[in-house]
């Protein structure tokens, strides 16, 4: 029999299944609790039962006390309701409200996306996990104390495996590290998760821009989003130089198929001349231009190399865009070593 959880102060409603944890439920249901190692070992997701009963499950006698649980305590990534609850937690709304961890991971799989993209999956260890917002990014530690930022792909909810997406730059450090040495089974170190590119709450219309790679942080913005059931109209603008460059497309084609208010927008810059290609070319901001006369009631979320970026910021302003309705994660290069 399933459950009916409401959250305070927010009055946020979700069911839980039998055999799922509150916090399993919750984050299925697009909700943001608190969480860190989802094993009843650190404590993040510990919160209070103001009305009905659990089963406490696994919580760890250090973590969860005998006098936590006189006081209406649990860890609601191991508790399980006996009943339908009202619960108090500080739902997660914004970046400051998670921590910035630096952690160990192990590099699960590897697996080109095409030609020049890999897709490098990673397993943190299992006392731990990443809570992070969709959209967010993180950072590889290298040597010398150089960092390398790259988007996480998947969603929150999916977080067994962290998956990034990153496009070969020849001669660049860590690249030549990633395509030609990188192996499964390999331990890195991340620190994260970072970045403030997340889907706001809002009714607008959202208008997504995505370079190459720059396809990773929204990939996990629209799968959360579609997972939460949001409602408003989205369009993704995906550009890529070649039709060769563009990896997945099937993925935003399916959605464009399952979901009445996604559309999916393709552009190659110039297929090369063995390429046949009936959509639309150049580049990848001025086919929004093409297609938005007035900007002025949409958000857009712009992610990739910085001049695209930048030239998305200056050419949607002047058709009308508010400045603050402007987000965006420039792929700005980080070579040498920090000082
Ligand atoms: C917030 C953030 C998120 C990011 N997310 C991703 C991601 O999800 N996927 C991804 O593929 N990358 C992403 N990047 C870029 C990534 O962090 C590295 O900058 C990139 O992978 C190159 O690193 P490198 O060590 O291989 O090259 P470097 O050793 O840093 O660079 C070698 C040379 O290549 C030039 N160069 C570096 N990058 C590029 C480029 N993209 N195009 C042309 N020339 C370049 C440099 O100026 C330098 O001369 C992100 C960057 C930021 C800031
Ligand atoms: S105790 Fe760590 S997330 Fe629940």
């Amino acid at each position: 029999m399933s459950y009916q959880v409401t959250l305070q102060p927010s009055g946020h409603q979700f069911n839980v299944e039998p055999g799922q944890t509150i916090l399993e439920a919750a984050l299925m249901a697009g909700f943001a609790l608190p969480y860190g190692c989802r094993n009843g070992a650190c404590g993040a997701c510990k919160g209070k039962i103001l009305a009905g009963r659990v089963d406490y499950g696994a919580a760890q006698e250090g973590t969860l006390t005998a006098e936590d649980r006189k006081q209406g305590l649990a860890l609601f990534c191991c508790a399980m309701p006996e009943s339908d609850l009202t619960l108090e937690v500080r739902e997660v709304s914004a970046v400051k409200d998670i921590p910035v961890k630096t952690l160990p991971c192990r590099v699960e799989r590897l697996e080109k996306l095409c030609h020049d993209v890999m897709g490098i999956w990673l397993k943190l260890p299992s006392s731990e996990r990443l809570q992070f917002l969709p959209g967010q990014y993180i950072d590889f530690l290298l040597k010398d104390g150089r960092r390398r930022s790259l988007s996480l792909a998947n969603a929150p909810e999916e977080d067994q495996l962290l998956e990034l997406h990153m496009r070969y730059v020849p001669g660049g450090f860590f690249s030549e590290h990633v395509f030609h040495n990188m192996k499964v089974k390999d331990i890195m170190r991340i620190n994260g998760p970072l970045g403030s590119f997340f889907l706001r709450e809002s009714d607008k219309p959202a208008i997504f821009v995505a370079g190459g790679t720059g396809f990773a942080p929204i990939k996990s913005i629209l799968t959360h989003a579609f997972h939460q059931g949001v409602k408003r109209q989205m369009v993704l603008y995906w550009g890529a130089r070649a039709l060769r460059d563009l990896y997945m497309p099937e993925l935003p084609a399916r959605w464009q198929q399952e979901h009445d208010n996604f559309t999916f927008i393709p552009v190659i810059q110039s297929p090369l001349p063995e390429e046949t290609w009936h959509g639309r070319t150049g580049h990848v901001h001025e086919a929004v231009l093409a297609d938005f006369s007035d900007l002025s009631g949409y958000q857009v979320y712009a992610c990739g190399a910085p001049a695209m970026v930048a030239a998305a910021r200056r050419d949607f302003v002047a058709r009308g865009l508010p400045e603050a309705e402007f987000f965006s994660d420039s792929f700005d290069f980080q070579s040498g070593p920090a000082t």
